[in-house]
Order: C-alpha cells, then sequence, then structure tokens
C-alpha cells in the first residue's frame, strides 16, 4: 500500500533511539524527511550516522533540543522550516518512563516525569502548530497502555499519559478545522532502550522480561518496528478520516 508520505517534512521529539528512530527509519522507507529532534549532540550525530548507511540518498537533518525548553522547540521547528519550508508530520516520542510506590515519590521526580512527558509535548506541539496549520498537516503522539488503564505501582507514569490521551482529544478537536490530524498509539511494553533499563533495574532481567511478556495474550512483548509502524500509517494520508483516536499496539494487554 502506497502511504502517499513521499517527501513529507517529519519531526521526530526522541527520534535518536527506540520508538522514535524506529519511526525515523519507515518514514525514510517512505521517501519522506526527516528532523530527528533529541537533547544529544553525540546521539543525534550517531543516528544520522547510522540512517544514512542505510538509507544513502536520505533527506536527514538532526535538531538538538530539550522538550522541556519553549525556546529550544521553537528552534527546532525553525530549522527544519529553514531546511525545508514547511512541516507536514509532528511525532511526539520524547518520553521518560519512572515507576514506584506514591510513599516514595519525590516532588523533583514528579516535576520531571510531567516536565518531559506532558509539559515537553505542550511545548513543541505549540511551536509547530503555525506550519502544521499551513500544511494541514498531522500529530502523532506516543501515549501508552499506561494512558488508558492504570498500573501497578506507576501512578506518576500513568497520569502523565492518561495526560497525553487527553490533550490528543482536544488538540483533534482544536485542529480539525485546520484539516490538522491529530492521534495517538497506546504501546504496550516495547523492547527499547526505555524497557532495558527498567529490565535492568531488576535482580534478573530476564526473569523479569519472562514475566512482562506472560501479561502478553501474544505471548511477547513489542519491537520499536510494530510501534513505529502504527505512527507511520496514522501520520500518512491513508489515515485521512482518523483523528482523535488512541490505538493500541499491545498484543492484546487491553483486550
Ligand atoms: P527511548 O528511551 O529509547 O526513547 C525516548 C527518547 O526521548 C530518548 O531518545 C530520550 O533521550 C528522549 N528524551 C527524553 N527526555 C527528553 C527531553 N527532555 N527532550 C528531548 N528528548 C528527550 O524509549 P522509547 O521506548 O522509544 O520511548 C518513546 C516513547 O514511547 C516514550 O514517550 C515512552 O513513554 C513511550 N512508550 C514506551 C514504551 C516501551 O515499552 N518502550 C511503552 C509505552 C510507551
Amino acid at each position: 500500500m502506497e502511504l502517499g508520505l513521499h517527501e513529507k517534512r517529519v519531526l521526530i521529539s526522541g527520534g535518536t533511539s527506540g520508538i522514535g528512530l524506529a519511526a525515523a527509519r519507515l518514514f525514510l522507507e517512505e521517501g519522506a524527511r526527516v528532523c530527528l529532534m533529541g537533547r544529544s549532540q553525540a546521539r543525534g550525530e550517531a543516528a544520522l550516522a547510522a540512517l544514512k548507511q542505510e538509507f544513502a540518498a536520505a533527506d536527514l537533518i538532526f535538531a538538538a533540543g530539550d522538550v522541556t525548553r519553549p525556546e529550544d522547540d521553537a528552534a527546532c521547528v525553525r530549522q527544519v522550516i529553514e531546511q525545508w519550508g514547511g512541516l507536514d508530520v509532528l511525532v511526539n516520542s520524547a518520553g521518560i518512563y519512572r515507576e514506584g510506590a506514591l510513599d516514595d515519590l519525590t516532588a523533583a521526580e514528579l516535576e520531571e516525569i510531567l516536565a518531559i512527558n506532558v509539559k515537553g509535548m505542550f511545548f513543541l506541539t505549540q511551536a509547530a502548530l503555525a506550519p502544521l496549520r499551513s500544511a494541514g498537516g498531522a500529530v502523532v503522539n506516543v501515549a501508552s497502555d499506561a494512558g488508558v488503564h492504570g498500573n501497578y505501582f506507576c501512578a506518576a507514569y500513568c497520569a502523565s499519559k492518561g495526560a497525553v490521551v487527553l490533550f490528543t482529544r482536544a488538540m483533534a478537536l482544536e485542529l480539525a478545522s485546520y484539516r490538522v490530524r491529530v492521534n495517538a498509539i497506546a504501546p504496550g511494553d516495547i523492547m527499547t532502550p526505555l524497557t532495558e533499563q527498567q529490565l535492568q533495574n531488576s535482580c534478573d532481567p530476564q526473569q523479569a522480561l519472562e514475566e512482562m511478556a506472560s501479561v502478553y495474550p501474544l505471548g511477547r512483548i513489542g519491537t520499536p518496528d510494530e510501534a513505529a509502524a502504527l505512527i507511520v500509517f496514522l501520520a500518512s494520508p491513508r489515515a485521512s478520516f482518523i483523528t482523535g483516536a488512541i490505538y493500541g499496539v499491545d498484543g492484546g494487554l487491553t483486550a
């Protein structure tokens, strides 16, 4: 199926690793132009080099920035506009995971998770509004299964991803008259650096992975590509009648 993404201009926060990087690869396969946004220049350059090996002719740039800083968000969007003259797709994938009992949650930890997972998405989307409106573009936010149901000892992360879900729905209404579509994916556990870190925090990572996988009807956790494929579809003109939707990609976890 031709997705119609050829030469579309795509900005991906958290684009240098995990789901964001997998989405970048799939957008490039479709002939889109991609800007990876991330905090680390070194990680950005490494991701660019790896992608350029796979896609020699790729139209691909890196924009250094921290989503929690509105001035960085504005600068990254400006970089995309200067490079390509517009922006068609924004993917908000930057995020962090934290777990633990509410008793132990510090104000600083709560501030960090809300600053990145919630406010960062607000600020970057805000910075991208004008070009997205001009292009009749699309936004895809990366929520989580933890944004649609509760997880044990995960209140701060769940609340942050619940915010992503309702931000998505509200923005879909606010931007519909500009033909800008806004959707979210809600992945279950996906094997990325974020999940690897979570597993490493347990005393037996292999056993922790087996336990994690055991709750999935499909018997395993997901791959970055499986989450990325849904992002790319929702961003594409093939999803032209889909907005304000939250799609699970979770091996049946929420079924
Ligand atoms: P990841 O850790 O590979 O990617 C997250 C990226 O966001 C990293 O490159 C990180 O440096 C970047 N980032 C963090 N804070 C940032 C900031 N302030 N400014 C700019 N970039 C920042 O992890 P993964 O798994 O690819 O996560 C992507 C999204 O998917 C996150 O929003 C996460 O919450 C969500 N998610 C992940 C799941 C999983 O099991 N891996 C499941 C459900 C949702």
